[in-house]
């Protein structure tokens, strides 16, 4: 008999990718949506009649609640978080109710409606922040530094908690950073690309940054969605973390993406002060020997592969739509 399953999240990079990964696979797909006076769905326009939207949000349990009595998941994704960390600062209360509380409420509904709906949590390896160690496994300390880190970290031991508590099928994904050409503007790779492609269209001149020399393990996202339905295809629930084992400055991302359309990054980026964070992750790099093992789980694209298929991307989407994009981008800020 064919599954169902819930994605909250399903408007963002991975809701998106995830979705379609079930679709592909003869779910009956719910997205949680939550509701906004203009429709977010641009990544999920594609997915037309496929994907069946209801509305929500893990502000509110009650909503929750109701979205598992109409939909009868078998899984449940729990994609959904304020998940940009210099947001985190700002809006510190917000990020805690969202990506630290809005775990709890969902688990709460889980066990009102039904203890058997198997559970994901996306984890991060932000939550290893201050790195004790390199790589980062599964068994390494945690030592967040952001609000972003500390609220996730919270969603990740709630998670553990409720599984021993309980008995829940909940399973926590500690995924390190994976991109696309989905991701958002205000990413760091993304803005790099999606800028590159405006400068060499002649629609801009110079791209600000923070940090350049912060170090991260960047994989592609369709290949972190797929690990997490593998980890709710196991006898057994537990913790996985995600990554590429690689690890690359932000300063060798721009550099890369530059040279994909044969421009010198020094000409055009300028270092600001402004994007500079209160407290910084310097170095993460993951082992993903636990995942290769037990859920025979791969990345699939190397760094240069994955830059290069985002600055083509954008250099796609600028081609074809450049005047609105760039009103767009006014609109946003691009941060
Ligand atoms: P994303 O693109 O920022 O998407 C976030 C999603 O959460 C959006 O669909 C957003 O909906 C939704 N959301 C925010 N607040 C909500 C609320 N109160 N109720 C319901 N939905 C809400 O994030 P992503 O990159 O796809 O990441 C997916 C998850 O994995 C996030 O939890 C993120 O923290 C985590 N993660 C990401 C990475 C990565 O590298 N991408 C790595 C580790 C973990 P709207 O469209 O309405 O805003
Ligand atoms: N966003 C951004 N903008 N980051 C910049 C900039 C800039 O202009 N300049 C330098 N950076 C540096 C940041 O200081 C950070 O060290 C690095 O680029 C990556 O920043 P982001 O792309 O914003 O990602 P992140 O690592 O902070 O968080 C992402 O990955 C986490 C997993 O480790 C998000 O997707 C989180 O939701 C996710 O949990």
């Amino acid at each position: 008999m064919s599954k169902t399953a819930l994605i909250t999240g399903i408007t963002g990079q991975d809701g998106s990718y995830l979705a379609e990964l079930l679709i592909s696979k003869g779910y009956t797909v719910y997205g949680l949506v939550r509701r906004t006076s203009t429709l977010p769905y641009e990544r999920i326009f594609h997915l037309g009649d496929s994907l069946k939207l209801v509305s929500g949000d893990l502000m509110d349990e009650r909503s929750l609640r109701l979205i598992l009595e109409t939909c009868q998941p078998d899984e449940v994704y729990n994609l959904a978080a304020q998940s940009f960390v210099p947001e985190s600062w700002s809006q510190t209360i917000l990020t805690g109710e969202i990506t630290g509380l809005g775990v709890t409420r969902l688990l709460n509904a889980i066990l009102d409606v039904n203890k058997n709906i198997r559970f994901y949590q996306a984890s991060t390896s932000e939550m290893f922040g201050k790195a004790q160690e390199v790589p980062q496994s599964e068994e390494t300390p945690f030592y967040p530094r952001s609000p972003y880190g500390v609220a996730k970290l919270y969603g990740h031991w709630i998670t553990v908690n409720y599984r021993e508590s309980y008995g829940l099928y909940a399973c926590s994904g500690i995924l390190f950073n994976h991109e696309s050409p989905r991701r958002g503007t205000e990413f760091v790779t993304r803005k790099v690309t999606y800028a590159v492609a405006r400068i060499k269209a002649g629609f801009q001149k110079e791209l600000r940054l923070g940090n350049l020399d912060a170090r991260r393990d960047w994989g592609y996202a369709p290949d972190y969605v797929d690990g997490m339905w593998r980890m709710l295809q196991q006898e057994k629930p537990e913790d996985y973390v995600l990554a590429t084992g690689e690890t690359h400055s932000v300063r060798e991302w721009v550099e890369e993406s530059f040279n994909a359309v044969n421009l010198n990054y020094q000409d055009y980026v300028v270092v600001d002060p402004k994007f500079i964070r209160p407290a910084e992750v310097d170095l993460l790099v993951g082992n993903p020997g636990k995942a290769r093992q037990r859920l025979d789980w791969h990345s699939t694209l190397s760094f240069s592969e994955l830059v290069a298929i985002m600055v083509d991307e954008d250099v796609r989407l600028v081609k074809e739509h450049g005047a609105s994009l760039k009103s767009m981008d006014m609109l946003r800020g691009l941060r």
